[in-house]
């Protein structure tokens, strides 16, 4: 998944020509421990290290000492590593044009040698010895080492004491060096690092290879819950976005934070902090994360570096893309897909959710339930009723009520639900109440409806609790959605209109907009100078209450004002619609309704959540409930 990385072969280090110098953004390297930190992991990085080792002291305020197994510096090269404006990384305004590597400017090591103890050890394959050059005295010496380099940097900041004062306290400047280092080292799971502090050790992270090195690298770093949390985003491997890919993992809405401290983007490899990456991000989530929460993700952005500026902030961290729109477009999109798939399908392929393999994701993110026939609900809207329903009814049969021989209300409003419903799970026969059914569907088979409010169903894993309402609201919002984009939402003429006593300004925005309501669905005119009446509603809400949908739609459009109104404020538009044509809480529910409701989730991106972000459903395992009653201990 990650991109192989071969390390550019050793050039010699050579001072940049001034014109060059001059196109360098200029300014302040190092501002802490940490800032050295990141210079030499990324030396080390360039250089093809796989292990890299950081030993600190004192919060690396007294000692940093960065080791990498790299392919060196020669020893006649040794003096210029130092200079300023030396590199061996570019030599030409086309190479900074489209930079390859972490460093290119040829300033870290000058700098750093300016404000502190430097001192480097260096051996390169071919040399018969390795050698050590001290930052002060400019003097060379023999000494003992395997090829490799190793920087030592002592006491930062000794000959600036203002400077040294800004620092803080060594906890905290070491918990900035590890975060440095973490940062690199999610950016590059083929790399080993360990980080040693006053001679402990406190943090390692092994080389890990092969498909899964991201992941593991993600577990090692971020937790094992990170994984189980998360999505895979797997995005333009086709022809969708030629000129951008982004993979990695985007965090499920209930792993959402308080702080934005679990969100990681990288551009080619480089850890950055981009305005436009985080905008996408965080648009991605506009329809399932809710209020000042904060999602948790690690993206891998991979752009041609022609076509983003790393030569913008003296510290890199900053990026310019040249087309910020093809970027932005193609991580909401990267994240949206991830987070469409509704995860009880995945779930019930392999334990949890997250693990899904990738295949199975990618499957899922091509093949959106909407493409389906049966979830076409535009076209097809009439022709598949009946019978599909009466095969709902066959194979769900109701253990204890009647009401089967008439096709469930629910099932009448959502053809596709019928449909799909209708197809067998694999493997599962046609049989009630076989349990081999309700293990096939990944949201399991109902059972019973709980206070009015909840569904209780049964699946492989155990016990599925469903919140009706929020589920419902989801899944009429992603229909009318669909059919809006479609110019589509199929409106229902009503026998008897229902008539309201409205305002003046009910009566005004209804006549104003009324080209608006119709595609919408809704026909709202008026009866008399104080009245109105519903003459049509969309197909999909025809149960809930026609006034009530009337008068927010209508106070939303007030509120809105404007020609472009469903532009602007499309999904709040309906997503008030669909509240108000969710089933409503003590609704008595068949079975075959609920397990139609199920079907419906299974396919509808974003069943996950409700409209408000909330979740739909939760899995109690088999395994939880032997713990609530102490089972097996
Ligand atoms: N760990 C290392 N292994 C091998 N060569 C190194 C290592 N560290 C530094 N060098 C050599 O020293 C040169 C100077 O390093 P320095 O970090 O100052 O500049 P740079 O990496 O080229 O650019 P930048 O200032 O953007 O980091 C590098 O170009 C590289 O050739
Ligand atoms: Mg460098």
């Amino acid at each position: 998944m990650n991109a192989p990385h071969s390390p550019a072969p050793r050039r010699p280090i050579r001072e940049l020509p001034d014109e060059l110098i001059s196109q360098i953004a200029a300014g302040e390297v190092v501002e802490r421990p940490a800032s050295v930190v990141r210079e030499l992991v990324d030396n080390a990085l360039d250089a093809g290290a796989s292990q890299i080792t950081v030993r600190l002291l004192a919060g690396g305020v007294r000692l940093i000492a960065v080791e990498d197994n790299g392919f060196g510096i020669p020893r006649d090269e040794l003096p210029i590593a130092l200079k300023r404006h030396a590199t061996s990384k570019i030599g030409s305004l086309h190479e900074l044009e489209s930079v390859g590597t972490m460093g290119f400017r040829g300033e870290a090591l000058a700098a750093i040698n300016s404000i502190a103890d430097c001192a480097i050890l260096s051996r390169v394959a071919d040399q018969s010895s390795a050698f050590l050059l001290d930052g002060r005295t400019g003097e060379i010496r023999p000494v003992a080492r395997s090829t490799g380099t190793t920087v030592e940097v002592k006491e930062l900041f000794f000959s600036t004491p203002a400077r040294r004062k800004f620092l803080k306290t060594d906890a905290t400047e070491l918990a900035h060096c590890i975060d440095s280092v973490r940062r690199h080292a999610l950016a590059r799971p083929d790399v080993g690092f360990a980080i040693w502090h006053e001679g402990k050790l406190v943090e390692q992270w092994r080389a890990c290879s092969g498909a899964q090195a991201l992941d593991q690298r993600l577990a090692d770093v971020l937790g094992e819950d990170f994984i189980t949390e998360s999505i895979v985003v797997d995005y333009g491997t086709s022809l969708s976005a030629p000129g951008v890919r982004v993979w990695g993992r985007a965090g499920i809405p209930d792993a959402a934070r308080a702080r934005a401290d679990h969100q990681f983007c990288y551009v080619n490899g480089r850890y950055v902090r981009d305005k436009v990456l985080t905008h996408a991000a965080r648009s991605a989530y506009e329809d399932v994360l809710h209020g000042h929460k904060q999602p948790v993700y690690a993206l891998y952005v991979e752009i041609d570096p022609t076509r983003v500026d790393v030569n913008v902030h003296p510290t890199k961290i900053e990026v310019r893309f040249r087309d910020s729109r093809e970027v932005h477009q193609a991580v909401r999109h990267a994240v949206e897909n991830a987070l469409a798939a509704p995860r009880a399908q995945t779930a019930a392929q392999g334990g949890v959710a997250a693990a899904a393999p990738l295949a199975g994701i990618a499957q899922a993110v091509a093949a959106p339930a909407w493409s389906q026939p049966a979830m076409n609900f535009g076209a097809s809207e009439t022709s598949a009723r009946g019978h599909e329903v009466r095969d709902l009814g066959a194979l769900w049969q109701p253990a204890t009520t009647t009401t089967a021989a008439t096709p469930p209300a629910w099932a009448e409003r959502a053809p596709g639900s019928a449909a799909l419903a209708a197809t067998q799970p694999p493997g599962a026969e046609a049989t009630p109440g076989r349990d081999t059914s309700a293990h096939a569907w990944p949201l399991g088979r109902a059972l019973a409806q709980l206070q009015g409010i909840y569904i209780l169903a049964e699946n492989a894993q155990g016990l599925v609790v469903v919140d009706m309402h929020a589920a419902h609201e989801r899944i009429v919002y992603e229909r009318l959605k669909h059919q809006l984009d479609l110019q589509h939402i199929t409106s229902q003429p009503l026998l008897i209109p229902a008539t309201f006593a409205a305002t003046p300004q009910e009566v005004a925005t209804a006549e104003a907009h009324a080209d608006t309501l119709h595609t919408l669905g809704l026909e709202v005119t008026s009866f008399s100078p104080k009245t109105l009446a519903v003459r049509a509603v969309p197909a999909t809400l025809v149960q809930g209450d026609a006034v009530e949908l009337a008068r927010s739609v209508l106070g939303e459009l007030a509120q809105h004002e404007g020609s472009t109104v469903i532009e602007r404020a499309r999904n709040e538009l309906l997503a008030t619609m669909a509240c108000h044509g969710a089933v409503r809480a003590n609704r008595r529910l068949t079975l075959e309704e609920m397990n139609a409701l199920l079907r419906d989730m299974e396919q509808t991106e974003r069943s996950d959540q409700c409209n408000h972000g909330r979740p739909t459903w939760r899995q109690v395992t088999v395994k939880d409930l032997d713990a609530l009653f102490l089972r097996g201990r």
